[in-house]
């Protein structure tokens, strides 16, 4: 049987944002980029977009439409050699997905405590204590939290019931539903929130430049982080994703519009976000700096304060924002999903319905640690470990390996030209081969050198060691080990149609 496909360019391109518009760009954008000099940011995150987010996506992009696999047999036909590349994106994906549906699953509970606002006053403290019944220390695991455990399995079986139709009936299908309803909740959102009281301080507050701090090496660093997590790249996505489409689709331009959407989205949530911020900072008298938050504080504590002093319709404002957040992240926990079971299908010969059964399945029950009443310790620490060391340390080496090592670059470009509207030129080439490893480079040792230097949120060493300093090396001695197992007989050929359509076009 021959490889799915999608079933049409638009159902791609809906795939390829629905994976990159997640919880990234709501939660982690805004104060991102409040925190790392407000309108200043965008230098530094337009370089990082431009240098290395889209030619890298245009690198991933060709790398599945040209090899026509998953990430581990990708790598394994480009070279034997850099199997392990693609396994260790693979299992970096893994360990994402484990975590990842535990916030799909907070916010779905959220989205139904938004209608009477059941977190009431005390925002902080019913996160913390009444709803994840926090551990009193990092490490304990103390049973599990049924408010959790009981929207992670609806996570799942969604996200899973998605995966067991496949390509074309399932994610794509389910994008399809997914991406324009997010869109329209996410306007409506974002409407309400400019036209709120107080919504231009929190404006000038996130778009006012510090032009100082694009001095900061810090801030270089946060820009390229931002970019590799939200587009999906390093972790075996966006390869997986384009291998499945047709032969002659085109590359480039859709990796462009790909990228733009994403960065259009998260422009949007950034606007949305800070307008509420100076809302609410307005209402209470203080500046917007006492109110900013990120990541989990603002999702969970300061926006159902916000939800709590809205002038009206507050039900309806905090269920369509947690609804929005569970959106984007099912679409992307479907993409990340879909790398393993892509990659244990090629390797070990097994049917979509074992793969997602058995791959999808392991996640799944992982994913229990989460609900755990340490769990959100488990998760804060495993998160910046494979953020830092996982993804852009992937994303670095895949660079290398293709255009230093196996100096694959030239023959990419002219396959991506074949079929593409926007022609590559040398630019490309620069950008992955000289600026973005020298950036990427630089960063990973300073990040390095920090992590030593200092513990991360000040947790115990032997944490930080048992579960961020293992998992992120462990991932890489793994997909070593995995990679070193042989494939069956003829897989590692090139697929048939593409050496045809190489010949033809010679
Ligand atoms: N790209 C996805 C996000 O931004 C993983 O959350």
């Amino acid at each position: 049987m021959g490889r799915e496909q999608w079933g049409t360019r638009a159902g791609f391109i809906l795939a390829a944002v629905g994976s990159a518009v997640g919880l990234g760009n709501i939660w982690r954008f805004p104060y991102v980029a409040y925190e790392n000099g407000g309108g200043a940011f965008f230098l530094p995150y337009l370089f990082a977009l431009l240098t290395a987010g889209i030619p890298l996506l245009i690198m991933e992009f060709t790398i599945g439409h040209k090899y026509r696999a998953s990430s581990p047999l990708a790598y394994a036909r480009m070279s034997k050699k850099a199997e392990w590349i693609g396994w260790w994106q693979v299992l970096i994906s893994f360990i994402i997905s484990v975590y990842y549906s535990v916030i799909i699953a907070w916010a779905m509970s959220y989205s139904v405590f938004a209608v009477n606002q059941r977190w009431g006053s005390d925002t902080g403290g019913f996160l913390f204590e009444d709803y994840l019944q926090l551990a009193d220390a990092p490490g304990q695991f103390g049973g599990i939290v049924g408010g959790v455990f009981i929207p992670l399995v609806i996570v799942w079986v969604i996200a899973l019931g998605v995966l067991f139709r496949g390509v074309k009936k399932g994610i794509e299908m389910a994008n399809r539903i997914f991406i324009p309803l997010l869109v329209f909740l996410f306007l409506i959102i974002v409407f309400r929130a400019v036209t709120l009281e107080g919504a231009s301080t929190g404006l000038n507050a996130f778009f006012k430049p510090s032009w100082d701090a694009i001095l900061k090496p810090d801030v270089w660093v946060a820009a390229y982080g931002q970019i590799f997590f939200s587009l999906s790249i390093g972790f075996a996505i966006m390869i997986t994703y384009s291998s499945y489409l047709s032969k002659k689709s085109d590359i480039t331009n859709n990796a462009f519009i790909t990228g733009f959407s994403n960065s259009g989205f998260e422009l949007l949530a950034g606007i949305g976000v800070f307008s509420c911020l100076g809302f609410m900072a307005n209402a209470a008298g203080v500046g917007v700096d006492e109110v900013a938050a990120g990541g989990i504080g603002l999702a969970f504590v300061v926006f159902p304060e916000i939800i709590n002093t809205f002038p009206g319709l507050n039900g309806l404002f905090g269920f369509l924002f947690f609804g929005s957040l569970v959106l984007a992240g099912l679409s992307s926990l479907i993409s990340i999903v879909e790398t393993y079971i892509a990659a244990a299908q090629d390797k070990f010969n097994v049917s979509r319905t074992t793969a997602v059964a058995i791959g999808g399945g392991l996640a799944a029950v992982l994913s229990i640690i989460f609900a755990t009443r340490g769990g959100l310790y488990f998760l804060d620490v495993i998160d910046y470990f494979i953020n830092s060391f996982g993804v852009a340390f992937a994303g670095l080496l895949s660079v290398i390996a293709v255009s230093w090592f196996l100096k694959k670059l030239p023959e990419f470009q002219s396959h991506a030209n074949q079929v593409s509207d926007i022609r590559l030129g040398g630019w490309w080439r620069v950008c992955l081969a000289v600026i973005t490893p020298l950036v990427l480079g630089w960063m990973m040792v300073q990040n390095v050198i920090t992590n030593i230097k200092e513990n991360y949120e000040g947790y115990p060493t032997n944490f930080l060691v048992a579960y961020g300093w293992v998992v992120a090396v462990g991932v890489i001695l793994l997909g070593f080990l995995i990679s070193m197992t042989k494939w069956k007989a003829g897989q590692l050929e090139m697929p048939k149609e593409n050496t045809e359509s190489e010949e033809v076009s010679k």
